[in-house]
This record gives structure tokens, C-alpha cells and sequence, in this order.
């Protein structure tokens, strides 16, 4: 009898453990990998700190370690823009929700943790697919496991990859009624404006006709707030900036003396930018890969902009690619704005087919 019930107890243990091991495999098989691979990394480091002034390109900050801290990053008080944007989508779910539609394949740029979806796809009732695109492989494995999971009626179809690179959606069981490009986070402000409109093009392109855009951007506002968000007292921000040189260090055979560059953000407001810096302390030599980077005391790498837009200026960069604004929401405080634009749908004329009748397509 006792050996009878242990054996049901390891018999359902071993289906429960089964299924779990099911759900993570459906999620890690599912991944399509576009990430950039070691040499493109390579080439990308050399060819920024050949450059005067010195850039190195932010992509490359989300490896693991610099996910998590970006994650900590977003929790920080100084940090205004996760919360306020949180807040918005929280206080007008409804109204987003309606604005968008139904039977939606969902493509989110930048997906991190997908905290911000989720507020979506609870709300967003008719979403069939769910397209989480992310650099970040080991991240992006771990947030499409937990959502399968937490939303085992939606199909999630993770895509690890360069977003600004060409990738291909992948093909849904379902048919969604249109594509819905998420954007939140005011990544875009990472892009300068002209790199910026290329990528909204592109987002258009695999939005196709008909389909919406819902962008997360960061006002124009006082200078002390926004410099006290990438200046953070706990120095989180600072190592998350450095993290990018250890990684160099660890994935491209190189010698940054990571504590020998300070960082700094600040506010450029002619050009409605925060510029990321690490300076170099001191006079020193630096080889990535056998090539050899002089650095003077005082001299930068610039890491990182972020662009600040108000309403209309971040309109009339999408209007280049096509999209027009359907909706903007914003907390009291106007700090921060989630906006919503659509593609026009193209409805070719009604013609004439070769029994003569008329069709629409
Ligand atoms: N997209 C974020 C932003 O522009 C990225 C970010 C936050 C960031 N803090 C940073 C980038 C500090 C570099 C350095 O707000």
C-alpha cells in the first residue's frame, strides 16, 4: 500500500517535471538565432575606436551581465522612465488595448524582461503570437520560457537578433490579423534621428499594410532630472557602462583597465541628447585583438546617446516612414509619452478580373 503510493507520487512528480521540461524545450527550440557572431563584434570595436572621438556601439552592452544590470537600471529611483512609462500603459490599458485592435502578432523590439508586455498581452485579449526579438540569447530564452508558460493560449516565437539588422518573422500557426510593432523602453532614442528613420522604415516594412506601431519615447525636460537618470547615486548605471569593456576584455582578447575609465552622462541640449561616456583617467595603451588604441588623459568613448523628443518632433521623424499618429498618452507629469501610429492599409481599386466581374482585394 505505502509502496503503492509512493510509486503515484514519483509517477505524477515525473509527469509534472516532464511537462515543465516540455514548456522550456518548446521555447528554447523555437528561437531563431540572428545574434551578431564574434567577428562582426570585433569588427564593430576596432572600427569604433579608430574613430575620432573614440564610439563604441551600445548594442553590444546586453550580454548577460549587462541585461541584468539594465534590468536594475530600470528600478532605480533617478530612473524615471521605466516606472512612468509602467504607469501609463497601467492607467490607460483599456484605452491602448482598444486602439490596437484585435488578432494581433505582436513583434517587440528590444524585449528584455518583457515586463511592459505583459501589461498587453493581459489586456490585449485577441494577441495570437507573440514575437519577442532580443540580442541578448540567454535573456531572451529565459523570457520566452516564462511567458509560454504564463500565457499558454498565445504563441510565442522568439527571435534572438540585431533588430537593426534584416530578420525574418517567423510564420505563425495562426492568422494574425495584422502585425503590431512594440517598441517601448525609448530605445528608438538610442538611434541618432537619421539612423532612427531608417529603423522606422524597416519596423513599417515588417509591419506591412494596415499594421501599428505603439513607441515608447522620453520627453524634452529639465536638464537636472534627465542627467540625474544616467547618473544614478549607487553607480549602477556607471557599471553598466564599464561592463561593456569587460566584455570586450573577456570576448575579444583585449586590456581595458576597466577602473581606469570614468563614467559620465550628460545633457546636450541643442541636440535633445544624453551622451554616454567612459573617460579615460590617465594617459594609457589599450589592445583589442593585437591593434593598439592610444587614449590621452581626459579623452572619451562615447557609449551611448538617447535622444529626448517632444510629440511632434518624434511625429514628424515616423511620418518619413510612413506612419501616422493615432493616439498619444503621457503621465501628469509629461515626462514621458506612449504613442500609437498605423501604416495606411493599402486597398488596391477595385479591378477587373478576366470573367469581367469586380473584386477587392
Ligand atoms: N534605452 C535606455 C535609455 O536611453 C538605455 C540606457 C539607460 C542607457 N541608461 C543607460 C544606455 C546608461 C547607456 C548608459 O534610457
Amino acid at each position: 500500500m505505502k509502496g503503492c503510493r509512493a510509486q503515484e507520487m514519483r509517477a505524477a512528480l515525473h509527469t509534472a517535471f516532464e511537462a515543465e521540461i516540455r514548456d522550456q524545450m518548446r521555447a528554447l527550440t523555437a528561437i531563431v538565432n540572428k545574434a551578431p557572431d564574434a567577428r562582426t563584434f570585433l569588427d564593430d570595436v576596432v572600427a569604433g575606436l579608430s574613430q575620432t572621438p573614440k564610439r563604441l556601439p551600445s548594442k553590444y552592452f546586453y550580454d548577460e551581465r549587462g541585461s541584468r544590470l539594465f534590468d536594475e537600471i530600470c528600478t532605480l529611483e533617478e530612473y524615471y522612465l521605466t516606472r512612468t512609462e509602467l504607469t501609463i500603459m497601467q492607467q490607460f490599458a483599456e484605452e491602448i488595448a482598444e486602439a490596437l485592435g484585435q488578432g494581433n502578432m505582436l513583434v517587440e523590439y528590444g524585449s528584455g524582461s518583457s515586463l511592459k508586455t505583459r501589461i498587453l498581452l493581459d489586456r490585449l485579449q485577441c494577441t495570437v503570437a507573440y514575437v519577442p526579438v532580443d540580442i541578448s540569447g540567454e535573456h531572451l530564452e529565459q523570457t520566452a520560457g516564462r511567458l509560454a508558460k504564463a500565457y499558454p493560449h498565445i504563441e510565442i516565437l522568439p527571435v534572438c537578433a540585431d533588430f537593426t539588422t534584416e530578420f525574418e518573422l517567423p510564420r505563425s500557426k495562426c492568422t494574425p490579423s495584422q502585425n503590431l510593432a512594440y517598441f517601448p523602453g525609448s530605445t528608438i532614442g538610442n538611434f541618432k534621428p537619421k539612423d532612427a528613420r531608417r529603423l522606422l522604415q524597416r519596423i513599417a516594412s515588417v509591419c506591412g499594410s494596415g499594421g501599428g506601431l505603439l513607441i515608447g519615447i522620453d520627453l524634452q525636460k529639465a536638464i537636472q532630472t534627465i542627467e540625474a537618470a544616467y547618473n544614478d547615486r549607487n553607480g549602477v548605471t556607471m557599471a553598466f557602462n564599464r561592463n561593456l569593456l569587460h566584455r570586450i576584455n573577456r570576448e575579444l582578447d583585449a586590456d581595458f583597465r576597466v577602473d581606469a575609465f570614468e563614467h559620465r552622462a550628460i545633457y546636450n541640449e541643442e541636440l535633445g541628447r544624453v551622451e554616454t561616456y567612459l573617460i579615460s583617467d590617465r594617459h594609457q595603451t589599450v589592445t583589442v585583438d593585437g591593434a593598439t588604441f592610444r587614449f590621452e588623459v581626459g579623452e572619451a568613448i562615447c557609449t551611448e546617446y538617447s535622444h529626448k523628443y517632444t510629440i511632434d518632433g518624434f511625429h514628424a521623424i515616423a511620418a518619413t516612414a510612413g506612419f501616422s499618429l493615432e493616439r498619444a498618452w503621457s503621465d501628469d507629469q509629461e515626462l514621458f509619452a506612449v504613442l500609437h501610429f498605423r501604416l495606411p492599409a493599402i486597398r488596391l481599386n477595385t479591378h477587373k478580373q478576366i470573367d469581367g466581374s469586380t473584386r477587392e482585394d
